[in-house]
């Protein structure tokens, strides 16, 4: 190599070990993305009399297609692991789904699970590894007890119910919206495009009050509960790619239940798509990967079957572990 070669490669190492020194590196600079992204999705706790025949975890099969039509793939992620198969885990999968459900913060498996992952991310990005996590309703609360170190969530009611969002002008500039086109950014200011069924939240007063809270996430959005509390219902890390939704973007595209307000409007179609193809985008910048084929085979959703619940939940279909 001539000495001039060397020089310039010099130059590439600093520049690099410049960018990956922080968490979230501003542009993924000539990085080499995956293409076949995996993203683990924690099983949730069954709490609802009518499924507990059928298993004791679960996943909705909503969120499994949700991560499929972004181009990726699901890995179920069991709650009865060791903490060796969850950091095995962990290097196997490039991005990971808080679900929502109804089960304890702070003392459930699920809760339990989620803190070694998210204990494994925060280094993991230290580090410039970059690893993306979405919580979705639950999963946002449950972001939200993890960074806080707390549970702060109090009563924000909004159960069944449609809503546009408040964005607030960091919204903008945000990771998650800044590339949406401007007709659905006004679309979801104006039009009911975010299903709410929930009766917990974070009140934006309990938010600000926070420093670790106010120090990790950027507010994009709230909203207004039945009882006039105003509640966050999307957040975003400022160094970190964490992301949480108080709605739910996978029912706009795959559940159907005529006695739910889910919105299946053009529009609210199009903000599911994009938020699915963004999170996947996400985990394209990791390359974490299993060991090898076989493993990665039989770690993958695929080899397991959904159950008919259209009669018995408000799901199409669920994953039973
Ligand atoms: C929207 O959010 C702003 C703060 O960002 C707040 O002052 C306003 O009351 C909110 N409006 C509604 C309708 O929620
Ligand atoms: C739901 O439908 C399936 C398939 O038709 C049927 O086997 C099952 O018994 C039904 N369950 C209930 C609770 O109606």
């Amino acid at each position: 190599m001539s000495k001039k070669g060397f020089k310039v490669e010099i130059f590439v190492v600093v520049v690099c070990w410049f960018c990956c020194s922080r968490a979230l590196p501003l542009k993924p600079n000539r990085e080499v993305l995956n293409d076949r992204p995996v993203i683990g999705i924690l099983t949730m706790i069954v709490s609802d009399e009518v499924m507990k025949p059928f298993g004791r975890t679960y996943i909705p099969a909503s969120y499994v297609k949700y991560v499929e039509s972004g181009g990726g793939r699901v890995m179920p992620i069991r709650l009865t692991l060791t903490t060796s198969e969850y950091e095995k885990i962990f290097k196997s999968i490039n991005g990971l789904i808080f679900i929502g459900g109804a089960t304890d913060l702070e003392t459930s498996d699920f809760a339990r699970v989620a803190r070694i992952f998210y204990k494994l991310a925060l280094e993991a990005n230290d580090a410039g590894d970059y690893f993306p996590m979405w919580g979705t309703c639950l999963g946002m609360q449950l972001l939200t007890v993890l960074v806080a170190g707390e549970n702060l969530l109090s009563r924000t009611t909004a159960e069944n119910v449609a809503l546009p969002l408040n964005l607030t002008t960091d919204a903008h500039s945000s990771r998650m919206f800044k590339d949406f086109p401007e007709d659905l950014v006004k679309a979801i200011t104006q039009e009911p495009l975010t299903g709410n069924f929930h009766h917990y939240g974070l009140e934006v007063q309990a938010f600000q009050e926070n420093e670790k809270l106010r120090s990790f996430f950027t507010v994009l959005s709230t909203n207004v509960a039945e009882n006039e509390a105003h509640f966050i219902s999307t957040l975003e890390g400022k160094r970190y790619p964490f992301y949480g939704v108080q709605w739910h973007p996978e029912v706009n595209r795959f559940q159907w239940d005529r006695n739910l307000n889910f919105p299946h409007s053009s529009h609210a179609v199009h903000l599911s798509s994009l938020l699915a193809e963004f999170f996947i985008n996400e985990g394209r910048r990791s390359s974490h990967h299993f060991d090898n084929l076989e493993e990665e085979e039989s770690s993958l959703i695929y080899t397991h079957t959904p159950l008919y619940a259209g009669n018995f939940t408000a799901y199409e279909q669920v994953y039973f572990f």
